[in-house]
């Protein structure tokens, strides 16, 4: 093997598992700036602005589970998916993380068993609406 493909391939193994973790984060901040911003940027009828800690502090205190699965049903002026009709949960809650880690709290991607608890509260606060 000669030496330059020989280093590609090193690099390539030393930076693909930080690319993969940085992937959700790039999704959180793409999906707040596409769908999230243009009420939580500037608190759109009273949308809990992006780094306002204040605002942010009793919402996070709610938890990942219920916080996420409530916002994706919608929460009176918040639109169900943020109102975009075909936003996955999983993008969802990297918008909601990407906000949160901006505002004081501290969330990471939600794994398989937590994905399954958001699905059920969701299914629950459906049926209560
Ligand atoms: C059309 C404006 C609008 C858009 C777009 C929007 N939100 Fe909201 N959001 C709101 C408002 C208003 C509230 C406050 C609701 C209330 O408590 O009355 C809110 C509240 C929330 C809450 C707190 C819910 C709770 O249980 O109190 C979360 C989480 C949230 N939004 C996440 C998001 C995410 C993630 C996106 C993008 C995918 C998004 N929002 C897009 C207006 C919006």
């Amino acid at each position: 093997m000669k030496i330059q493909s020989c280093l590609y391939l090193i690099v390539a193994v030393i930076f693909s598992k930080p690319v993969f973790a940085d992937e959700k984060e790039v999704i959180g901040a793409k999906t707040y700036k596409a769908v999230c911003a243009v009420c939580h940027a500037s608190g759109v009828a009273n949308a809990p602005k992006l780094g306002d800690k204040n605002a942010w502090k009793p919402l996070i205190e709610e938890g990942q589970v219920i916080l996420t699965a409530h916002g994706y049903v919608g929460v009176r002026a918040m639109p169900p998916k943020g109102g975009k009709p075909d936003l996955s949960v999983e993008e969802f809650a990297e918008a909601v993380n990407y906000m949160v880690n901006n505002s004081g709290g501290q969330w990471s991607t939600p794994n398989k068993g937590m994905l399954e608890e958001i699905h059920e509260e969701i299914t629950r606060r459906k049926n209560a609406k």
